[in-house]
């Protein structure tokens, strides 16, 4: 059975770039691909793109679970907001859920920018813990 695939962020940079080239893109053979949506423009863009537009609400963890056990969803791209971790974790308890009942392999492929890094160092030395503390932590 081939992956099916949710993608995030399709209205957003790194999701609309990846979603405007998926198709021309030499991809192996794959399931179906979903986008996640919030309105009924993005809907209609994602569509004209090949994907099927699904609306979920990332924050809640029963529509999160249900989205994915019934769309039999394998491979997710989180292309949100990397400093939150909410959606990420209900998305990879239903992965499980998907795994545990289908045995097939799951992914969840989280995309963040280095600078997010140079952030936290940042607010770690602002915390003026003692040297020796701020580095064990980074
Ligand atoms: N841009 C880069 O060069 C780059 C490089 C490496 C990593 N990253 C990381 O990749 C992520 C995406 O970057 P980007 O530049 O593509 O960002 P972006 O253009 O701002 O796009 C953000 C996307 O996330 C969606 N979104 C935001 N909050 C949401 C929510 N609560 N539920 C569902 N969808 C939500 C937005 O949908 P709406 O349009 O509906 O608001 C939009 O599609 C970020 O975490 C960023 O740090 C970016």
């Amino acid at each position: 059975m081939q992956h099916n695939i949710l993608l995030t962020g399709a209205s957003g940079y790194l999701g609309g770039s990846l979603l405007a080239e998926w198709s021309s893109a030499k991809l192996p053979p794959h399931g179906k691909l979903y986008a996640l949506i919030r309105s009924d423009v993005q809907a209609a863009a994602v569509q004209k793109l090949g994907a099927e537009a699904i609306w979920l609400d990332t924050s809640n963890a029963e529509s999160v679970r249900q989205c994915i056990v019934e769309h039999q969803i394998t491979v997710v791209l989180w292309l949100i907001n990397a400093l939150r971790s909410e959606g990420q974790l209900a998305l990879i308890h239903a992965l499980a859920e998907v795994k545990r009942a289908t045995g097939r392999d799951v992914y969840l492929i989280h995309v963040r920018i280095t600078s997010l890094v140079d952030d936290a160092e940042k607010l770690l030395t602002s915390l003026r813990y003692p040297d020796e503390r701020s580095e064990a932590l980074l």
